[in-house]
Formats: C-alpha cells, structure tokens, sequence
C-alpha cells in the first residue's frame, strides 16, 4: 500500500472505523475517502456502486455495521441480519467490480461456536452451532467472510477478514440499550461515583473470563495486517490473554475512583465462562498488542468524560 492510495474508510464515525482514521493517519496515509450514512446509505445497492464508480478507491476498509449488545441483538434479529448482509454485499461485490487491490472486512468474534473450544483458534470457526441470541448478526458476519474468500478464490481478490476480541475506547456506544462490557462499567462506576453510592450491583458471578482489546491496538493491528497478510485466510485480532469480569471491574473501579464496594448479584445469568482469541497467526505474522488493561481503561475513561455522551453531576 503505497502513502498516497485512496483508501475508503466505511464507517468512519463508529468505534472501530475511528480509530482506523486515526490509525491510517499516523500512518502517513492520507488520502482517506469518508462518507456518513447520511451521505451514502450503504444498503442501496445503486448508490454504493456508484460511489466505486465516481470515486474509484484502491483500497476498502468495511467497518459499517449495524452493530449493538445482546438486547439490541435479541430485540432486532430482523434489522441485525438484513442490514449487515445488505452492507457487505453491496461493498464487497462492488470493490470486486471497481477492482480495488485490496478489502479488509470488520467480522467479530461471535462468528465461534457457542461451545468453541478456547482459546478460539480461526480452525473453529463453522464447527458448531452459534450463541442463539446473536445468530442472525453472527450469520451475516459468516456470510461476509464467507464472500470474502469465494471473491478471493473465483477473482483471485485480495480480500481480508478480521475477526477482533471485544474492544472499547473513543466513539464507544454508552447507550445503556447497545453498550458492550467495557462502556456499561465506566458508566455504572461513573454514575456511582456522582451518586455516591455505597454500592455497585454487578450482573452474575464476576468469575467469567474476557478478553478486552483498546480500540486504537485493534486498528494498528488491522493497518498492520493489510500491509502483511496474504489475505487468503481469516485472521484472529486479540491479546492473547483474558481477566475475569471481577477483575476488570476494580480496575475500573479503581480509574473511576469510585469508593464503595462492588456486590455481585449470582441470581443473574453469567454468559459465557470464556471468550478468548487465540492470536498466533497475527503473533505469527509480527504483531502484538500495546496498551495494558490499566492504560486503555484510563483513555476510555478520559475520551467518556469529554463526550456528550457522559452523565453530569446533578446539581
Ligand atoms: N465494538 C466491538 O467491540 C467490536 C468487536 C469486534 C468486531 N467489531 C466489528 O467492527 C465493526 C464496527 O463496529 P463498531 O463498534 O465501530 O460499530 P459502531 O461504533 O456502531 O459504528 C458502525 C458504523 O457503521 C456505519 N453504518 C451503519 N449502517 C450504515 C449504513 N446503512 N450506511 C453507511 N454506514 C453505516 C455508521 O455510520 P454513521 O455513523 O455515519 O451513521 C457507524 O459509524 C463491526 O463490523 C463490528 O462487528 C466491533
């Protein structure tokens, strides 16, 4: 990839499509095409082919995404499906027809069976049935790595799937309808600290066991594989190593400064035991991450607090 390629970023407002910009440039690469949704609607078919066509990228990033937690998940199952399906088919199929050198397609680790084995090894994936509340997103995310590698095969593209761990970081979703783990904590220790609350009730045991990626790692190594990976095979992007939820909570805990005490409530369902990625392959290729639990959540936390999106003392 050479400095000046015209690189189309899709969905350059979210979490992940943010950091990419950022990432990309850092990288000295800065001739980004950016579009909001608002301005193309990558769910018409038209305007999608004809934005290839106007615009002729050399490069795509697909980080668009109807993307939420498990109640958006289980609420929207229809939109879940349909949207995500309809995104990566229309870009897909028209970076094959611009003939673009290079796609690298966003997937998400909830593509592994329910009961993968862990860590989950890019081996597993299609060996067993998926977590039910996340089927239809998890079906399209397969669909589209599943593109990926027929447009490879058939055209001889070089088409990319990554499969990232968890992330959190700038432009996270604190929507406490869609948030994921890390954003739901911050808020919750956030919103005890103003309160002054005793306590911090959190759902389940605290003994499950996750891995948690800071975003702009995600994107470095995601910059990283467009540059290195040969692009035939599915690629796992994680740290290699998980906390319980226990654990991550007091670090949280800790960078908020809230002072009471945290209270798990056992009646509530846990989720999975464990949710790891096994990262050889991106170990194998160079890469590894930076940024330690501790950093990343003190950026999070800092990037939250200077967002609208963070709740105010009430007077
Ligand atoms: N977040 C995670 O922990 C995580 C983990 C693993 C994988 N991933 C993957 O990373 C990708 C991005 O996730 P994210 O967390 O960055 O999501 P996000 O913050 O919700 O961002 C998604 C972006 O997609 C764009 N988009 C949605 N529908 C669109 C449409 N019809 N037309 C054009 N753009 C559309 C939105 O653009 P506008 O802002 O312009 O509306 C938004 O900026 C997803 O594929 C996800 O599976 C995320």
């Amino acid at each position: 990839m050479d400095k000046r390629s015209r690189i189309y970023v899709a969905g350059h407002r979210g979490m992940v499509g943010s950091a990419m910009v950022r990432r990309l440039h850092e990288a000295g690469f800065n001739n980004l095409l950016l579009r909001s949704s608002e301005e193309l609607d990558l769910t018409r078919q038209a305007d999608v082919e004809a934005f290839f066509e106007n615009e002729k990228p050399e490069h795509v990033v697909v980080a668009a995404a109807r993307v939420g937690g498990i109640l958006a998940n289980t609420t929207y199952r229809a939109e879940f499906i349909c949207t995500n399906l309809q995104i990566e088919t229309n870009m897909i199929h028209a970076a094959w027809q611009a003939g673009v050198k290079s796609l690298l397609f966003f997937s998400s680790s909830c593509v592994y069976p329910r009961l993968c084995p862990q860590p989950m090894k890019e081996e597993h994936l299609w060996s067993g049935p998926l977590e039910p509340t996340n089927e239809p997103y998890a079906v399209a995310k397969l669909a589209g790595m599943s593109m990926c590698q027929a447009y490879n095969e058939q055209y001889g593209m070089r088409f990319i799937s990554v499969i990232p761990t968890n992330l959190y970081g700038p432009n996270d979703n604190y929507d406490p309808q869609q948030s994921h783990l890390m954003a739901a904590l911050i808020q919750k220790f956030h919103l005890a600290k103003l309160a002054r609350s005793a306590q911090v009730v959190l759902w389940g045991t605290g003994a499950p066991r996750r891995e948690l990626l800071y975003v702009d790692d995600a994107a470095d190594a995601a910059v990283f594989v467009l540059q290195h990976s040969t692009g035939k095979d599915p690629i796992n992007i994680g740290l290699g190593r998980d906390w319980t939820v226990r654990e991550i909570a007091e670090v949280v805990k800790q960078i908020v400064g809230f002072k009471g005490e945290i209270v798990f409530d056992a009646s509530k369902p846990d989720g999975a035991p464990q949710k790891l990625l096994d990262v050889a392959r991106l170990n194998g290729l160079g890469w590894k991450a930076r940024t330690s639990l501790e950093d990343g959540i003190a950026k999070a936390y800092d990037w939250y607090l200077r967002s609208p999106q963070a709740a105010k003392p009430t007077s």
